[in-house]
């Protein structure tokens, strides 16, 4: 007799663009919060994109950076004060605390606050209010919010300084792949794509699941694991092929697809060719981050025209986008599509 699987298969995610909720709706709350996320997913997000770092203790959390002074609480917390450290990270100096010094129980008596208080300012009323999400967290709210609304809401989990991590013995793809494993999420359609800046973690997380991958390519600089000279390297039409081998598609900042003039790249087209999605990132309301033709007045925290900027994005045939304001995001893709 066969068993039953340990989760219902949810629906595959719609062929249309993805609007990937970065960071969950982070534009209107503190990101990487299950608030953040549970706003995306009322708002229409496919996926939900939590950036993954490693406790003490082995665990995954949803945090942008392992340094968490600026998106916690943490250095107002007599009882950590002597945490306080500076480290190296991918040949950066970082000072602060960071989540590799700290069990999980210790990083779950901080709160979240908001990171761009400047920018936004609404989401400061927020601070102090929420925990730091597990990875099992964010994955139980998609399910669970699949289960609701009859939707799939996917999760977009990136690696985080994944040769770092395993320099300190905190190797995270073992561990990442567990989760979406005791999930039900070793498929290749799974509504799931794992993703990173570096190379070689990609590459092994090939041998361990059949998830789709994506590799993230940074307008400029290298991978930090060194796998590669230049991420323009990895943009040639050679380029994108050796990145087929192991992804399923890129993730470019979004100016490689289309540039602050409206002038579209050959990107989608050369990555089309080599058979990979891309999902540019990332898409963000404000004057500050618009290209200067679709900025609303000077002030960069007013919101201009980010969605004619997702249009054209969407026009030049990209397959998805993350966002920070994913109700923005679903909005565009929809008239896109009408
Ligand atoms: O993962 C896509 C995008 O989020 C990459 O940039 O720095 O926001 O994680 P970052
Ligand atoms: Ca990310």
């Amino acid at each position: 007799m066969v068993a039953a699987p340990a989760f219902a298969q949810e629906a595959a995610i719609p062929s249309r663009p993805i609007v990937i909720a970065h960071r969950g709706a982070s534009g209107e709350r503190p990101e990487h919060t299950l608030a953040s996320y549970e706003l995306a997913i009322e708002q229409g997000a496919d996926f939900i994109e939590p950036d993954l770092v490693m406790t003490k203790d082995g665990q995954l959390v949803a945090r942008h950076e392992n340094d968490i002074t600026d998106t916690t609480d943490v250095a107002s917390r007599p009882e950590f004060r002597a945490r306080r450290t500076s480290k190296v990270i991918d040949s950066t100096k970082h000072s602060g605390w960071f989540t590799e010094d700290f069990t999980l129980a210790e990083l779950r008596t901080l709160r979240a606050k908001e990171r761009l208080p400047l920018l936004r300012r609404a989401n400061t009323s927020y601070d102090g209010q929420f925990a730091v999400p597990t990875l099992r967290e964010v994955i139980a709210l998609a399910k669970s919010a699949s289960a609701k609304t009859g939707r799939t809401i996917g999760v977009y989990p990136e690696t985080k300084h994944p040769t770092y991590f395993a320099s300190i013995g905190l190797a995270m793809e073992a561990a990442l792949v567990a989760e979406l494993k005791a999930a039900g999420w070793d498929r290749a359609d799974a509504p799931v794509f794992i993703q990173s800046f570096e190379v070689n973690n990609l590459k092994a997380l090939k041998q361990m699941t059949r998830v789709p991958l994506i590799q993230l390519i940074d307008a400029d600089g290298a991978p930090a694991d060194g796998a590669q000279p230049s991420y323009a390297a990895m943009i040639t039409p050679e380029g994108l092929k050796s990145v087929a081998a192991y992804a399923a598609g890129i993730g470019p900042a979004k100016a490689m697809v289309v540039k602050g003039d409206g002038t579209v790249t050959p990107l989608v087209d050369d990555a089309h060719a080599a058979g990979l999605k891309v999902h540019p990132w990332t898409f963000r309301a404000e004057n500050f981050f618009l290209p200067s033709g679709l900025r609303n007045g000077i002030n960069p925290a007013g919101h201009g025209r980010l969605g004619e900027e997702i249009s054209r994005h969407l026009a030049a045939g990209v397959d998805g986008f993350f966002t920070d304001f994913p109700y923005q995001g679903v909005e565009a893709r929809d008239r896109h599509a009408r």
